[in-house]
Formats: C-alpha cells, structure tokens, sequence
C-alpha cells in the first residue's frame, strides 16, 4: 500500500513527529511505501474560494506546494493525518492543504482510500481533542474514506512526554496493521 503522511506540526522533532515516525517504522515494517509531505515547509497557499478549479478545469490558481502533493495523494491508498492540536482543532498548516482538497473533490471523493489520525496535545481533558477528532470523522465522511484508526494523545506537551509512552507503540502497531482493502 501506497501510504502518504499528512505532517502537520511546525517541528521536526516534535511530539507528533515521534508519532508519525513510529506509525512509519510500523508501516514499512509490513511492507508498505511510506511518504510524508511537510506542511508546514512546503509553499502552500490558503484556498481563496475563487472556484477558478471548478470554473476552469485548469486546477488551482497557486502553482504551489500543491503540485507536489497532488500527485501523492492522488496516488495514496492510505492519507495519514498527522496534527497537533491548536485551539481544539487540527494545526492551520495541515488544514491549509486539507482545504486545497477542494480543487480534487471529485476524483478524491471517487477514490477508495484509508485514513488514519495520529494527533497529540498538552492537555489531559479526556474531551480535548473530541473538536478535532469529530472534524477528521466529518472530512472521512465526506470523502467517503474509510477510518482505519486513530491515536490521540493526550497530556502530551513535549516530545519527552510521548518519550516512552503506550501511544508510540499504539502509532507503530497501527501502521504495522493496515490492510488493503
Ligand atoms: C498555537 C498552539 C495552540 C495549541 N492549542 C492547544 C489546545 O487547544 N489544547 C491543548 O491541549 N494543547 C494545545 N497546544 C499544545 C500542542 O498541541 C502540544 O504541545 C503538541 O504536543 C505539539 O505537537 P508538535 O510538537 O508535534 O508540534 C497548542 C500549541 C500551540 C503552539
């Protein structure tokens, strides 16, 4: 299985970056293809709602970080979202490619694909992360991809806090389970 990580924290060594990792390490480990596009690098452009892709047909108006992912997750079996959570929802770097999805809707949506969630925050409200894990659901739905699992991580601030934590050997065992379908 071809599978892309959606990376959407601004550190590269942070406490979702361990998370991915391990999801990774787990996903190769079974013999799948493992790519990961940055969001927070790449040059990526907030959607402007000019419908110039649906007006068109020429795609978006930004010649962007967008060319390079399109092709990745066009080509994905499994898109992994990968976020820390700001302000009760995912980061704006990922969400800022997610949105571009609009320009694709129709092929992504007639697409058989997998999801993942890998998502980590501060606090240890069992609720915190129930905002972020609802829109996920919705965009699955939407998407008509089928869920094939999730790790939240609560009470993890740090990458130390995740450090030898239960959720980087729940990360590995999910990417070490998934099937095609
Ligand atoms: C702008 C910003 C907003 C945040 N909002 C929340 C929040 O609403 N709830 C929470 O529990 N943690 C929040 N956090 C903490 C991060 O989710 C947490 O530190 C996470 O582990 C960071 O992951 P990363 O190192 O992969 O970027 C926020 C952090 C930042 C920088």
């Amino acid at each position: 299985m071809k599978i892309l990580i959606l990376d959407g924290s601004p550190h590269p060594n942070g406490t979702t970056s361990l998370l991915r990792k391990a999801f990774a390490e787990g996903a190769l480990s079974a013999g799948h293809t493992v790519d990961t596009f940055h969001t927070a690098k790449e040059d990526l452009h907030p959607c402007l709602g000019c419908n110039h892709c649906r007006n068109t047909g020429d795609g978006c108006v930004y010649k962007d970080g967008m060319e390079k992912l399109n092709p990745l997750l066009l080509m994905a079996d499994c898109v992994v979202f990968s976020t820390p959570l700001y302000y009760f929802g995912m980061s704006a770097q990922i969400k800022m490619a997610i949105d571009r999805f609009f320009a694709n809707n129709q092929v992504l949506r007639a697409q058989k694909k997998q999801a993942v969630l890998l998502a980590a925050c501060g606090d240890t409200d069992s609720w915190a992360l129930d905002a972020l894990d609802a829109h996920y659901h919705a965009v699955c739905h939407y998407l008509h991809w089928e869920n094939a699992g999730e790790v939240n991580a609560i009470g993890m601030y740090t990458p130390a806090d995740i450090e030898g934590s239960a959720y980087l050997e729940e990360a590995r065992a999910l990417g070490r389970s998934l099937k095609e379908k």
